[in-house]
Formats: C-alpha cells, structure tokens, sequence
C-alpha cells in the first residue's frame, strides 16, 4: 500500500519518549522521512537507530522547544540537509497537577512555556522554510483535557486549551498561504507522562495505537484528530450540557476517584 506519508520529511518534536517516540516509528514505517527532536541526544539516537534498522529514515536533531535560538537552529539545518520541510509536528509537552495549597505560579508558567510556548516557537521557525517552498502542515498535540476544566488538570489544560483556540484560529489565516492545520485531541495514552497519574485512566490506549490513529487520520486529511471515540463523545458531552450539569457530574466523579 502507498501511504500519503511517503518521502515526506517530517519533524516530530518531543519524539525522545511516549507519543513522539511511536509516531516517529509509525511515520517510518509509512516511509516518511523522520527528524526527531528532543533535549535526550542519546535517546534519540537509539530511536533513529530502531528505526533504521527497520528499514526506515530518521535523523536526530537536539532541541529545547523553550529555546527559539535552538528550534531556530534546527530548522535552519533541516532547510539545509533535506532541502524542504512538508510536516511539523509540534508534539513535547510535559504534565503538571495544580496543587491549590502549595500554588506556585511559576511551574504553570513555566509548563505553559513548553506546551504552548513551545509550539509557537517551533511554527515561528517553520514559517521561513513554508513561505518560501509556498506550502506546508502544521499538527499541534493538544489533548481532550483542553476543553473543559477537569481536577488537577488546571494548569495542564489551560495549556492545552490555548493550543487548542491557537490552532483552530489561525487555520484560517494559514490555509490562505497554503499551509494546512491539523489539530490532534487524544484522551489518556499510555506513556511516561500518564505513568505519574494516580488515578484510573478512562479508555487509556497504548502508544503504538495512537500513533496508527494519528498517521490514518492524517493520511485522510482529516483535521481534526481526537479519540478514542468513547472519551471524546463524553468530554464533547460535558462541553455542550448546562454548567450546572457539568459541574455536577465532574464533582460526583472526583468524590468517586481516590485521588491523593
Ligand atoms: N499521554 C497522553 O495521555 C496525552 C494525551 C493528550 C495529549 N498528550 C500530549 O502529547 C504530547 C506527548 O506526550 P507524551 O504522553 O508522549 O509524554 P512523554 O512521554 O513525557 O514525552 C514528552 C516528550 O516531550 C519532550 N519534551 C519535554 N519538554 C521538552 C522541551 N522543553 N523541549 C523539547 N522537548 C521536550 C520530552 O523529551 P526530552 O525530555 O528528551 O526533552 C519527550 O520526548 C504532549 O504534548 C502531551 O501533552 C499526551
């Protein structure tokens, strides 16, 4: 079968774990070629060397998305070895839980600056090669918990739902320059990110089935990416009832989980 990914270059960022590290294996495996980012040089080295062995094309490049100079710097190299960007996807994130009694602003600005910070950074340095080749995609890694506030979530979810408002505005700006703009919504996936929760994952889906959701999706256009289906029925679902519905449900659910 021919995959639309084919002979694609690809930046994945984040890609030195979870997500990031199974996408980077997927898109290969569909012939894309791969250059992964993270701060961990050493494992992304292993990863490209996994997926060369499989017979697949990956490239590590280090990168801090908190760093513009940095993320700069990539896509300067990237323009210089491949020639061309087709796809950035902004992926590294990281999860905080909001502790009221212990409330620091600074971890939520500083979570801010990864997550959303992070992605504008790595557009900021993507916009130079799409302006000039006159065409480009950007996926953005947001998540189910950017649409309604959840426990716990507070700052992660602000993070995610600035994502989720960022992209789907400026879509319309983009698709008039040619560049298109998918957002990716997951629910709970298994990774070492999830690995800190201290509460039972709804629906949680491995790494590797993500990754296939991701690509088939992509490779269809769609843009708009969010599962697995039952999770995003329900946060769909608290986003459309009454407030005081919402409200209630999420606060009879809270009682029931045994957070710590
Ligand atoms: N897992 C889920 O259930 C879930 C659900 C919805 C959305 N997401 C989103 O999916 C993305 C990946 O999450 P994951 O679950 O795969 O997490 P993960 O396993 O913890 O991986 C996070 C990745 O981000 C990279 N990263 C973190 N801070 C970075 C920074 N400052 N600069 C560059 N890279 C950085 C990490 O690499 P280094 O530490 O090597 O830099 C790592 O490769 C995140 O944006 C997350 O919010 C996850």
């Amino acid at each position: 079968m021919d995959h639309k990914l084919k002979d694609k270059i690809v930046w994945i960022t984040g890609a030195s774990s979870g997500i990031g590290k199974f996408l980077s294996i997927e898109m290969a495996k569909r012939g894309a070629i791969c250059v992964v980012t993270a701060r961990r040089k050493n494992i992304l080295d292993d990863l490209c060397q996994q997926i060369q062995n499989s017979g697949g094309k990956a490239y590590a490049y280090v990168g801090d998305v908190t760093n513009l100079d940095e993320i700069k710097r990539v896509a300067s190299d990237i323009k210089q070895e491949f020639g061309k960007l087709d796809l950035l996807v902004a992926n590294a994130g990281n999860h905080i839980f909001t502790k009221p009694l212990n409330f620091d602003s600074s971890e939520y600005m500083n979570l801010m600056n990864v997550n959303y910070g992070g992605m504008l950074y790595c557009i900021e340095a993507v916009m130079e090669i799409f302006k000039t080749q006159g065409y480009g995609k950007i996926v953005g890694m947001a998540s189910l918990a950017g649409y309604r506030g959840l426990p716990k979530a507070a700052a992660y979810g602000a993070s995610k739902s600035a994502m989720n408002h960022f992209l789907e505005s400026i879509r319309f700006h983009f698709e008039r320059e040619n560049i298109n703009v998918t957002i990716v919504d997951p629910g709970f996936v298994k990774t070492p990110l999830t690995d800190k929760n201290d509460f039972q994952m709804p629906f949680l889906v491995s790494p590797e089935r993500a990754s296939r959701i991701i690509c088939d999706s992509l490779e269809k256009g769609k843009k708009l990416i969010s599962f697995p289906i039952p999770f995003n029925w329900f946060i769909n679902f608290l986003r459309i009832i009454p407030y005081f519905i919402y409200e209630k449900l999420v606060r009879y659910q809270w009682k029931k989980m045994k957070f710590s």
